[in-house]
Protein backbone atom coordinates (compact mmCIF):
# COMPACT_ATOMS: atom_id res chain seq x y z
CA UNK A 1 0.00 0.00 0.00
CA UNK A 2 2.81 2.75 -0.92
CA UNK A 3 2.13 4.78 -4.22
CA UNK A 4 4.73 8.11 -5.25
CA UNK A 5 3.28 11.21 -7.42
CA UNK A 6 5.02 13.96 -8.86
CA UNK A 7 2.93 17.44 -9.34
CA UNK A 8 4.15 20.81 -11.17
CA UNK A 9 3.55 24.57 -9.46
CA UNK A 10 1.48 26.49 -11.45
CA UNK A 11 1.60 30.50 -12.32
CA UNK A 12 -1.82 31.60 -12.47
CA UNK A 13 -1.98 34.26 -15.45
CA UNK A 14 -6.03 35.36 -13.86
CA UNK A 15 -5.87 34.78 -9.95
CA UNK A 16 -7.86 33.33 -6.95
CA UNK A 17 -7.75 36.06 -4.46
CA UNK A 18 -10.67 35.29 -2.22
CA UNK A 19 -13.43 32.73 -1.36
CA UNK A 20 -16.68 32.48 -1.38
CA UNK A 21 -17.05 29.30 0.61
CA UNK A 22 -14.51 29.05 2.81
CA UNK A 23 -14.59 25.86 4.27
CA UNK A 24 -15.22 24.36 0.37
CA UNK A 25 -12.41 26.23 -0.91
CA UNK A 26 -14.65 28.07 -3.55
CA UNK A 27 -12.72 30.75 -4.79
CA UNK A 28 -14.76 34.01 -6.02
CA UNK A 29 -14.26 33.91 -9.57
CA UNK A 30 -12.30 31.14 -12.02
CA UNK A 31 -8.95 31.42 -12.83
CA UNK A 32 -6.22 30.21 -15.49
CA UNK A 33 -3.03 28.73 -15.04
CA UNK A 34 -0.35 26.89 -16.31
CA UNK A 35 1.94 24.54 -15.11
CA UNK A 36 5.60 25.19 -14.33
CA UNK A 37 8.27 22.33 -15.70
CA UNK A 38 11.04 22.97 -13.13
CA UNK A 39 9.21 23.37 -9.85
CA UNK A 40 8.21 20.20 -8.84
CA UNK A 41 7.12 18.38 -5.28
CA UNK A 42 7.31 14.12 -5.31
CA UNK A 43 5.47 12.53 -2.40
CA UNK A 44 5.47 8.79 -1.17
CA UNK A 45 2.30 7.91 0.73
CA UNK A 46 2.73 4.24 2.90
CA UNK A 47 -0.31 3.05 4.53
CA UNK A 48 0.30 0.33 6.82
CA UNK A 49 -0.60 -1.12 10.62
CA UNK A 50 2.48 -0.80 12.01
CA UNK A 51 2.48 3.53 11.98
CA UNK A 52 0.11 4.23 15.46
CA UNK A 53 -0.08 7.95 14.05
CA UNK A 54 0.10 9.69 11.05
CA UNK A 55 3.62 11.05 10.09
CA UNK A 56 4.58 13.78 7.82
CA UNK A 57 7.86 14.89 6.60
CA UNK A 58 8.49 17.20 4.33
CA UNK A 59 11.93 18.14 2.58
CA UNK A 60 13.55 16.30 5.50
CA UNK A 61 11.84 17.63 8.57
CA UNK A 62 8.47 17.62 10.44
CA UNK A 63 7.01 20.67 10.30
CA UNK A 64 4.09 20.99 13.05
CA UNK A 65 2.37 23.35 11.44
CA UNK A 66 2.08 22.16 7.25
CA UNK A 67 1.67 18.25 9.07
CA UNK A 68 -1.67 19.42 10.56
CA UNK A 69 -2.88 20.73 7.66
CA UNK A 70 -1.91 18.18 5.61
CA UNK A 71 -3.22 15.69 7.67
CA UNK A 72 -6.78 17.36 7.84
CA UNK A 73 -6.80 16.61 3.67
CA UNK A 74 -4.93 12.89 4.73
CA UNK A 75 -8.54 12.21 6.62
CA UNK A 76 -10.49 13.90 3.90
CA UNK A 77 -9.07 10.94 1.66
CA UNK A 78 -8.95 8.40 4.05
CA UNK A 79 -12.48 9.02 4.76
CA UNK A 80 -13.20 7.61 1.04
CA UNK A 81 -11.30 4.06 1.58
CA UNK A 82 -13.86 3.53 5.10
CA UNK A 83 -10.24 2.27 6.96
CA UNK A 84 -8.69 4.26 9.61
CA UNK A 85 -4.91 2.59 8.75
CA UNK A 86 -2.16 4.93 9.48
CA UNK A 87 -0.03 6.57 6.84
CA UNK A 88 3.89 7.60 6.49
CA UNK A 89 3.89 10.54 3.88
CA UNK A 90 7.43 11.87 2.68
CA UNK A 91 7.09 15.10 0.35
CA UNK A 92 10.35 16.70 -1.65
CA UNK A 93 10.05 19.99 -3.14
CA UNK A 94 13.01 20.87 -5.67
CA UNK A 95 12.33 24.28 -4.87
CA UNK A 96 12.19 26.69 -1.73
CA UNK A 97 8.74 26.80 -0.31
CA UNK A 98 6.73 29.50 1.08
CA UNK A 99 8.61 32.19 -1.01
CA UNK A 100 5.76 32.82 -3.70
CA UNK A 101 6.19 29.39 -5.59
CA UNK A 102 3.30 27.70 -4.51
CA UNK A 103 4.59 24.86 -3.25
CA UNK A 104 1.04 24.34 -1.69
CA UNK A 105 -0.22 23.73 -5.52
CA UNK A 106 2.25 21.04 -6.32
CA UNK A 107 2.24 19.86 -2.61
CA UNK A 108 -1.24 19.23 -1.94
CA UNK A 109 -1.67 17.72 -5.73
CA UNK A 110 1.00 15.25 -5.31
CA UNK A 111 0.36 14.40 -2.14
CA UNK A 112 -3.63 13.86 -3.35
CA UNK A 113 -2.98 11.54 -5.72
CA UNK A 114 -0.54 9.20 -4.06
CA UNK A 115 -2.71 9.37 -1.46
CA UNK A 116 -5.51 8.12 -3.58
CA UNK A 117 -3.37 5.36 -5.65
CA UNK A 118 -1.89 3.96 -2.28
CA UNK A 119 -5.47 3.60 -0.75
CA UNK A 120 -6.13 1.62 -3.81
CA UNK A 121 -9.20 4.27 -5.04
CA UNK A 122 -9.88 4.55 -8.82
CA UNK A 123 -11.04 8.75 -9.51
CA UNK A 124 -11.48 10.41 -12.34
CA UNK A 125 -9.13 13.63 -13.22
CA UNK A 126 -12.06 15.63 -12.14
CA UNK A 127 -12.20 13.87 -8.92
CA UNK A 128 -8.95 14.43 -8.15
CA UNK A 129 -9.19 18.04 -8.84
CA UNK A 130 -12.17 18.29 -6.56
CA UNK A 131 -10.46 16.77 -3.46
CA UNK A 132 -7.18 18.50 -4.53
CA UNK A 133 -9.01 21.56 -4.25
CA UNK A 134 -10.16 21.12 -0.65
CA UNK A 135 -6.42 20.98 0.34
CA UNK A 136 -4.96 24.07 -1.43
CA UNK A 137 -7.39 26.03 -3.64
CA UNK A 138 -4.59 26.50 -6.80
CA UNK A 139 -3.69 22.66 -6.02
CA UNK A 140 -6.70 21.46 -8.26
CA UNK A 141 -5.40 23.49 -11.34
CA UNK A 142 -1.80 21.40 -10.59
CA UNK A 143 -3.87 17.97 -11.49
CA UNK A 144 -4.60 18.29 -15.19
CA UNK A 145 -2.03 19.16 -17.89
CA UNK A 146 -0.39 22.09 -19.55
CA UNK A 147 -2.87 25.22 -19.63
CA UNK A 148 -5.96 24.96 -17.03
CA UNK A 149 -8.99 26.74 -16.00
CA UNK A 150 -10.31 26.43 -12.81
CA UNK A 151 -14.09 26.70 -13.47
CA UNK A 152 -16.06 29.62 -11.31
CA UNK A 153 -18.87 27.35 -9.43
CA UNK A 154 -21.15 27.62 -6.73
CA UNK A 155 -21.21 23.83 -5.61
CA UNK A 156 -17.89 21.68 -4.52
CA UNK A 157 -18.93 19.36 -7.26
CA UNK A 158 -18.38 21.50 -10.39
CA UNK A 159 -15.58 23.51 -8.50
CA UNK A 160 -12.41 21.65 -10.56
CA UNK A 161 -9.83 22.66 -13.34
CA UNK A 162 -9.43 20.86 -16.51
CA UNK A 163 -6.88 21.50 -19.32
CA UNK A 164 -7.89 24.25 -22.17
CA UNK A 165 -4.39 23.77 -24.06
CA UNK A 166 -2.00 20.49 -23.71
CA UNK A 167 1.41 21.41 -22.18
CA UNK A 168 2.87 21.46 -25.97
CA UNK A 169 0.42 24.27 -27.06
CA UNK A 170 2.74 27.33 -26.40
CA UNK A 171 5.97 27.48 -25.66
CA UNK A 172 6.43 30.47 -24.00
CA UNK A 173 8.57 30.56 -20.77
CA UNK A 174 8.06 31.08 -17.23
CA UNK A 175 11.45 32.44 -15.70
CA UNK A 176 11.90 32.68 -12.13
CA UNK A 177 14.02 34.90 -10.16
CA UNK A 178 14.62 34.13 -6.79
CA UNK A 179 15.59 37.32 -5.04
CA UNK A 180 15.49 35.81 -1.02
CA UNK A 181 15.09 32.85 0.52
CA UNK A 182 13.15 34.45 3.33
CA UNK A 183 9.70 33.12 4.28
CA UNK A 184 6.34 35.48 3.98
CA UNK A 185 4.95 36.56 7.21
CA UNK A 186 0.81 35.48 6.50
CA UNK A 187 0.38 32.56 4.70
CA UNK A 188 -1.85 32.19 1.49
CA UNK A 189 -4.37 30.64 2.90
CA UNK A 190 -4.80 33.38 5.57
CA UNK A 191 -4.33 36.27 3.34
CA UNK A 192 -6.89 35.11 1.20
CA UNK A 193 -9.57 35.62 4.26
CA UNK A 194 -8.63 39.22 4.05
CA UNK A 195 -9.70 39.88 0.67
CA UNK A 196 -12.99 40.97 1.28
CA UNK A 197 -12.19 43.84 3.02
CA UNK A 198 -10.43 45.68 0.32
CA UNK A 199 -12.69 48.33 -1.07
CA UNK A 200 -11.23 47.55 -4.32
CA UNK A 201 -12.48 43.81 -3.81
CA UNK A 202 -16.25 43.92 -5.18
CA UNK A 203 -15.05 46.57 -8.01
CA UNK A 204 -12.29 43.58 -8.78
CA UNK A 205 -15.17 40.11 -8.67
CA UNK A 206 -17.67 41.88 -11.19
CA UNK A 207 -15.26 42.01 -13.79
CA UNK A 208 -13.08 38.58 -13.64
CA UNK A 209 -15.85 36.48 -15.99
CA UNK A 210 -15.11 38.71 -18.59
CA UNK A 211 -11.68 38.80 -18.26
CA UNK A 212 -11.49 35.21 -17.71
CA UNK A 213 -12.85 35.02 -20.80
CA UNK A 214 -10.68 37.51 -22.80
CA UNK A 215 -7.63 35.56 -21.33
CA UNK A 216 -8.76 32.12 -23.37
CA UNK A 217 -9.32 34.09 -26.30
CA UNK A 218 -5.64 35.86 -26.01
CA UNK A 219 -4.51 32.38 -25.66
CA UNK A 220 -5.81 30.42 -28.28
CA UNK A 221 -4.78 33.48 -30.63
CA UNK A 222 -1.18 33.22 -29.09
CA UNK A 223 -1.00 36.76 -29.28
CA UNK A 224 2.18 37.68 -26.61
CA UNK A 225 1.81 40.75 -26.39
CA UNK A 226 -1.67 41.45 -25.61
CA UNK A 227 -1.46 38.34 -23.32
CA UNK A 228 1.71 39.99 -21.71
CA UNK A 229 -0.33 43.29 -21.05
CA UNK A 230 -2.97 41.45 -19.74
CA UNK A 231 -1.08 38.64 -17.14
CA UNK A 232 0.74 41.94 -15.62
CA UNK A 233 -1.76 44.12 -15.24
CA UNK A 234 -4.05 41.17 -13.02
CA UNK A 235 -1.44 40.61 -10.99
CA UNK A 236 -1.01 44.25 -10.00
CA UNK A 237 -5.00 44.30 -9.85
CA UNK A 238 -4.60 41.17 -7.39
CA UNK A 239 -1.73 43.15 -5.20
CA UNK A 240 -3.90 46.56 -5.23
CA UNK A 241 -6.23 44.27 -3.16
CA UNK A 242 -3.83 42.19 -1.19
CA UNK A 243 -2.13 46.08 -0.36
CA UNK A 244 -5.64 47.78 0.59
CA UNK A 245 -7.34 44.91 2.73
CA UNK A 246 -7.54 44.77 6.47
CA UNK A 247 -4.41 43.52 7.81
CA UNK A 248 -2.88 45.50 4.37
CA UNK A 249 -0.72 42.48 2.67
CA UNK A 250 2.77 43.89 1.65
CA UNK A 251 4.32 40.80 -0.19
CA UNK A 252 7.28 42.46 -2.27
CA UNK A 253 10.56 43.00 -1.19
CA UNK A 254 13.22 45.45 -2.86
CA UNK A 255 14.25 42.79 -5.23
CA UNK A 256 10.59 42.51 -6.28
CA UNK A 257 10.59 46.09 -6.88
CA UNK A 258 13.74 46.40 -8.63
CA UNK A 259 12.69 43.51 -11.19
CA UNK A 260 9.43 44.99 -11.68
CA UNK A 261 10.88 48.49 -12.70
CA UNK A 262 13.50 46.75 -14.60
CA UNK A 263 10.89 44.71 -16.71
CA UNK A 264 9.37 47.74 -17.52
CA UNK A 265 12.67 49.61 -18.89
CA UNK A 266 13.83 46.42 -20.71
CA UNK A 267 10.76 46.01 -22.32
CA UNK A 268 10.58 49.51 -24.01
CA UNK A 269 14.45 48.55 -25.14
CA UNK A 270 12.38 46.48 -27.05
CA UNK A 271 12.71 43.12 -24.92
CA UNK A 272 9.22 41.60 -25.16
CA UNK A 273 8.77 40.56 -21.06
CA UNK A 274 6.08 40.83 -18.13
CA UNK A 275 5.83 40.14 -14.78
CA UNK A 276 3.33 38.39 -12.79
CA UNK A 277 3.69 37.87 -8.95
CA UNK A 278 2.29 35.77 -6.15
CA UNK A 279 2.32 35.96 -2.23
CA UNK A 280 5.85 35.86 -1.92
CA UNK A 281 8.65 38.08 -3.06
CA UNK A 282 10.03 35.79 -5.95
CA UNK A 283 8.81 37.04 -9.10
CA UNK A 284 7.85 35.02 -12.15
CA UNK A 285 9.10 36.62 -15.66
CA UNK A 286 7.28 35.61 -18.23
CA UNK A 287 8.61 35.97 -22.42
CA UNK A 288 8.40 33.84 -25.53
CA UNK A 289 11.20 31.00 -25.82
CA UNK A 290 13.54 32.90 -28.23
CA UNK A 291 14.11 35.62 -25.89
CA UNK A 292 14.43 33.22 -22.85
CA UNK A 293 18.44 33.17 -22.88
CA UNK A 294 18.57 37.10 -23.59
CA UNK A 295 16.81 37.41 -20.72
CA UNK A 296 18.20 35.53 -18.33
CA UNK A 297 21.49 36.80 -19.39
CA UNK A 298 20.00 40.13 -17.97
CA UNK A 299 18.68 38.74 -14.91
CA UNK A 300 22.25 37.40 -14.14
CA UNK A 301 23.77 40.60 -13.82
CA UNK A 302 21.15 41.61 -11.14
CA UNK A 303 23.12 41.52 -7.37
CA UNK A 304 19.39 41.00 -5.67
CA UNK A 305 18.08 37.82 -8.08
CA UNK A 306 19.61 34.59 -5.69
CA UNK A 307 19.01 32.06 -8.35
CA UNK A 308 17.17 31.58 -11.61
CA UNK A 309 14.57 28.80 -12.59
CA UNK A 310 13.47 28.46 -16.22
CA UNK A 311 9.82 26.64 -16.53
CA UNK A 312 8.24 25.60 -20.11
CA UNK A 313 4.25 24.31 -19.69
CA UNK A 314 4.25 21.02 -17.86
CA UNK A 315 2.11 17.94 -17.38
CA UNK A 316 -0.32 17.57 -15.03
CA UNK A 317 0.11 15.28 -11.67
CA UNK A 318 1.55 11.97 -12.86
CA UNK A 319 2.42 8.62 -10.96
CA UNK A 320 5.83 7.62 -10.47
CA UNK A 321 7.74 4.67 -9.90
CA UNK A 322 10.66 5.56 -7.77
CA UNK A 323 9.46 5.80 -4.22
CA UNK A 324 10.87 8.19 -1.51
CA UNK A 325 11.28 5.62 1.31
O1 LIG B 1 -4.33 28.11 -3.42
P1 LIG B 1 -3.78 29.09 -2.49
O2 LIG B 1 -4.55 29.18 -1.22
O3 LIG B 1 -2.32 28.83 -2.27
O4 LIG B 1 -3.91 30.55 -3.17
C1 LIG B 1 -3.26 30.92 -4.37
C2 LIG B 1 -3.16 32.40 -4.46
C3 LIG B 1 -2.34 32.98 -5.59
O5 LIG B 1 -1.21 32.18 -5.85
C4 LIG B 1 -1.86 34.35 -5.17
C5 LIG B 1 -3.18 33.16 -6.85
C6 LIG B 1 -3.43 31.91 -7.65
O6 LIG B 1 -4.50 31.86 -8.29
O7 LIG B 1 -2.58 31.01 -7.70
Amino acid sequence: MKASAKAHSNIAFIKYWGRKDEKLRLPTNGSLSMNLSNLHTITTVEFSDQYKVDQVIIDGEYHPKETERAIVHIDRIRNLTGKHTRVRVESRNNFPSGTGLSSSSSGFAALTLAMVEAAGLKLTEKELSMLARQGSGSACRSIPSGFVEWKDASTSEESYAYSIFPSKYWDIVDIVAVVSNEKKDVPTSVGQTYAETSPFFQVRSQKMAEKLLLMKQIIADKDFKRFGELIEAEALEMHAVMLTSAPSLIYWSEGTLKLMKLVKKWRSEGLAVYFTINTGQDIHLICQKKDALILKTQLEKIREVKKIITNSPAEGAQSVLDHLF
